[in-house]
Parts: C-alpha cells; sequence; structure tokens
C-alpha cells in the first residue's frame, strides 16, 4: 500500500458554484498505477519550457512586426489588423448624463443593463445576465439579434413594474456588440466575420444595428440603438469617464482585442470624409487578428496549430488563439493528451474524459495556479472530480508548471501588443494607464503582473511607466457613455455629418 494521507479543499467552478471535495492523496510514487516518475516529469517540462517561453529579444521583435501591423490597418481598409475607425469622436468630458440601455452580446454572456450616468465620473448600473448556449451561437442570426431583443424587452418591463422606468418612455441604447464591424457611422456595423467560436450564418457581411433594430421592432421594445460600439471601445471610454490618464484599453477575456485614441489626420484611409486632422477617433485595433493567415510572427507550437486548424475558422484570429480564454485550457488539454498517447500519463486509468475537446476549462488553469496546498489538493480536485483521473504529486507540479508557462506566454505576448501601442504613440516617456478587463485579466492570478514585467523586458526600466489596471464595465458604462456623446453630437448639430 502506498503511503498516503486525506485532504479536503473546495473549488469555484466556472458556473460559480462550489465543490468541496475530500481526496485520497498519494505522497509517493510508488502506487498501484503506474505513474510517470519525478525524473520523467521533470524531462518533459524541460522541453515545453522551451516550446513557451519568449525571450526579451524575441518580444521586441514580434513588437516591430505588430507596429507595422497597426500602421498598415489605419492606411488601407481590409487589412489583417483592421484598426477599424469607430466614429466615437474624442474623450468623454466626465460631464455626461442621463438614462441609458445597454445590451452587450459577449463571447460568454448577453448581458442588459440600465446605466444612470450622474456626471462628474459617477454612475449607478443595473444589470441581468443570460448565458449563451453553444447552439445559439450557430443559429441563424437573426434569432440571436430576436432572442437579445426579448431579454431587453423582459428587463424593461419589470424596471416599468417597479416604477423606474417610466411606461411609455423610449430610453436610446447603447449596443455593445464585441466582434469586428466595419462601420460608416457610430449607428452602423457590417460584421467582418464572428470571431471567438461564433459562426451564425446570415450575420457576416450584414449591418447589425439593422438587424438588432428590425428584432426590437418586432416585439415593440421600446429601445433605440443610438450607438454601436465594441468593448473595447466601452472600456477606453469608460476608463477614462473616471481616470483621464487612460490612454488604452485592452480585454483579455474569451477574445483579447485594443482600442485606443488616435488623430484623424494619422488614419490615412478616413481622409476622403474631411474630417479635421486634430479631432481624434478612437480605433478599435481586433489585434487578434495579428498575423492571420501568414503567421510569420508568433511562436506558434504544435497545439496551437491543432487548435487553430480544428476551429471554425481556420487561420484567422492568430494572435487571440495564443491568448485569450477561449483557448488556454485547450492548449494545456493538448499537451496533456500528447502525454497520454506517448504513453506518459495515466497509463491505466480511462481518460476518455479529458481528451473531449474543450473539456479543459481556462479556469482550471487559474485554480491550478492559485492552489495554495502543499499537496496540490485543487489540482487532485479538478482531476478526480471532472475527469476521474488519478494524479501523483510529481504530476500534479508538472500540470501546475504547465499551466505557468501557458499563462505567462499569454501575458507577455499581449504585452507586445500593448508595447506595439504605447511605442507608435510615444506614449513610453511620459507613460500611461491601460484600463484591461476581461476573465483572463480579473481572475488568472499574477496575469497582470505578467504582463508588467514583459513590458518591463521589452523597454527596459521605462516599461514600468505603463500602468495595467482593472478597468471600469465598457461594455456597459462605457456604451451609455458613448450613447450620451453621441446624443451631444447631435444635439451640438455635428451629426450625422461627422
Ligand atoms: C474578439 C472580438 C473583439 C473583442 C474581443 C474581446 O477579439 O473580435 O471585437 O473586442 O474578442 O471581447
Amino acid at each position: 500500500m502506498p503511503a498516503s494521507r486525506r485532504g479536503s479543499g473546495s473549488i469555484t467552478l466556472p458556473t460559480g458554484q462550489t465543490l468541496a471535495f475530500h481526496s485520497h492523496t498519494r505522497s509517493s510514487e510508488d502506487d498501484d498505477l503506474p505513474h510517470a516518475t519525478k525524473k520523467k516529469m521533470a524531462d518533459h517540462l524541460r522541453k515545453y519550457e522551451a516550446l513557451f517561453t519568449l525571450t526579451p529579444q524575441r518580444m521586441r521583435m514580434i513588437v516591430e512586426a505588430f507596429k507595422e501591423s497597426l500602421e498598415t490597418g489605419l492606411a488601407k481598409n481590409e487589412q489583417i489588423v483592421p484598426m477599424i475607425p469607430t466614429y466615437v469622436f474624442g474623450w468623454p468630458s466626465g460631464n455626461e448624463t442621463g438614462d441609458y440601455l445597454a445590451v452587450d452580446l459577449g463571447g460568454t454572456n448577453l448581458r442588459v443593463c440600465l446605466v444612470t450616468l450622474q456626471g462628474g465620473g459617477k454612475f449607478e448600473i443595473t444589470q441581468s445576465k443570460y448565458r449563451l448556449s453553444e447552439e445559439q451561437k450557430q443559429e441563424d442570426g437573426q434569432k440571436l439579434f430576436d432572442f437579445c431583443a426579448e431579454c431587453l424587452k423582459a428587463f424593461i418591463d419589470s424596471y416599468i413594474d417597479d416604477g423606474t422606468i417610466k411606461a411609455g418612455t423610449r430610453l436610446p441604447l447603447g449596443f455593445t456588440f464585441s466582434y469586428p464591424c466595419a462601420q460608416k457611422s457610430i449607428d452602423h456595423g457590417q460584421l467582418i466575420r464572428w470571431t471567438k467560436g461564433f459562426g451564425a450564418p446570415n450575420t457576416e457581411g450584414h449591418d447589425v444595428v439593422e438587424m438588432f433594430r428590425r428584432s426590437l421592432e418586432k416585439q415593440n421594445v421600446p429601445a433605440e440603438i443610438v450607438a454601436l460600439t465594441c468593448d473595447t471601445t466601452g472600456t477606453l471610454i469608460a476608463s477614462h469617464y473616471v481616470n483621464p490618464k487612460t490612454r488604452i484599453a485592452c480585454i483579455f477575456g474569451t477574445g483579447c482585442n485594443a482600442a485606443y485614441m488616435e488623430r484623424v489626420g494619422d488614419i490615412p484611409k478616413i481622409k476622403h470624409l474631411g474630417i479635421p486632422d486634430d479631432e481624434e477617433m478612437a480605433i478599435n485595433c481586433e489585434w487578434g487578428a495579428f498575423d492571420s493567415f501568414e503567421h510569420e510572427n508568433l511562436p506558434r507550437t504544435k497545439y496551437d496549430q491543432i487548435i487553430d486548424e480544428t476551429s471554425n475558422k481556420p487561420g484567422e484570429q492568430a494572435f487571440e488563439k495564443l491568448i485569450s480564454g477561449r483557448y488556454l485550457g485547450e492548449i494545456l488539454r493538448l499537451i496533456i493528451c500528447e502525454l497520454i498517447d506517448e504513453g506518459v500519463l495515466f497509463l491505466g486509468q480511462n481518460t476518455y474524459k479529458i481528451e473531449i475537446p474543450y473539456s479543459f476549462d481556462t479556469a482550471f488553469l487559474s485554480l491550478m495556479e492559485s492552489d495554495p496546498t502543499d499537496e496540490l489538493l485543487m489540482i487532485i480536485g479538478i482531476f478526480s472530480h471532472f475527469f476521474a483521473l488519478e494524479t501523483t504529486l510529481a504530476e500534479r507540479q508538472f500540470f501546475r508548471a504547465l499551466a505557468k508557462l501557458v499563462g505567462r506566454r499569454a501575458a507577455r505576448l499581449s504585452a507586445c501588443g500593448i508595447a506595439a501601442i504605447v511605442s507608435k504613440k510615444g506614449y513610453l516617456e511620459e507613460g500611461c494607464m491601460v484600463g484591461a478587463d476581461g476573465s483572463l485579466y480579473n481572475k488568472y492570478p499574477g496575469f497582470a503582473e505578467r504582463i508588467h514585467e514583459g513590458l518591463h523586458d521589452i523597454f527596459g526600466e521605462k516599461g514600468r511607466n505603463v500602468v495595467t489596471y482593472h478597468a471600469e464595465d465598457g461594455s456597459g458604462i462605457g456604451s451609455a457613455i458613448v450613447a450620451a456623446m453621441t446624443k451631444q453630437r447631435k444635439l451640438a448639430g455635428r451629426y450625422p455629418d461627422l
């Protein structure tokens, strides 16, 4: 009989549930199942370290290529990194006020919000959240918008019933649609392509504002879409509303993207619009597409290639596929499966559960990295509860080290993207704040620190002048502020004539 101890702990599942567990932990490697030895695991780890580690020099090369892509996207339409002009002109004053609805169709959830902007950088928000099923992401696009309209209607009705919203009012609505859309104005956006695993037919190439408006009319929803924004643009505006030092906003969640404010004169592709050069416009970079199709600049491993090739959009979103929460768990799972196939891991155990694609949630990586126990009880819990697999301490240490490699690479690549914007805009000397949001940034232990470490590796000491912080809720509050800014432009007679 192997030496053993009883362990217990609890895990918070991706669904928010808490799971308590008691497990039989093995403290030696000579148990009744043929497990890999410590030495063997250490050898394997070295191999993965070489694959997933990014040197400062390599990062600087990526930053240079990234900067070029940003410039190309600003110069011409239909480039790999689209650099989308958003028709959000300049920063908010902080004194925007009023009641607004916000609908946020993100990567994982649909959220509807009622936002009251109180001026002076203050606001109140109430919201309801609905989880989107995998089927809904693939159903006909109009049906998806009908669902958004239905949820919004139910939300408004509940606030009419309790007197918060006066019956008969038609509230302005900010629509946060976080997928790349080519915009001709603030209330128009043609979907370039779905990202983050969405594939709803009859939507790419269509104006999503028009589609959503149709759904709202069909169901008599008393709301008027005044602005379409992406979560990053919303985050940029909302963060600046409360922290005027903000220059860049990033999302590190199911997807990964950034927005910043650009001088119109430096956006050659919209020169024909005749907007004065010194006006500023927010740019939704859609940087998740960096290096797509060509794959010339990013260090892709064979696991990244498998993810890409088996995705619903092969070749696309190359940068995002190395970074975002939708994929990190899958990268780790593919490595584990490779070691199962090589006969290194889980010999004699039934591994069918972990062989299911996307069964290894990115939240598990966060949990594994933050396991505070010597025995790594959290990791025991994850493997035994979700995959019916027994692990030794040596294996658990290996899994934790792997999670660290994958998570660290994601954060360091994120730093490259931020560095490209910082360097392009010349923000390094003066320094700047970067509002960041998304599950990875908010929940993955050490993600922000690793970005900062990456910025230091790229820029040296001056890299410390660039500081990320947890942003305001861009898709709710940001969307409402953009709607308020649009209203002000309309009142000042500067709309729709830019
Ligand atoms: C994907 C989307 C982008 C969004 C990001 C974060 O990259 O294409 O629009 O901002 O995910 O949600």
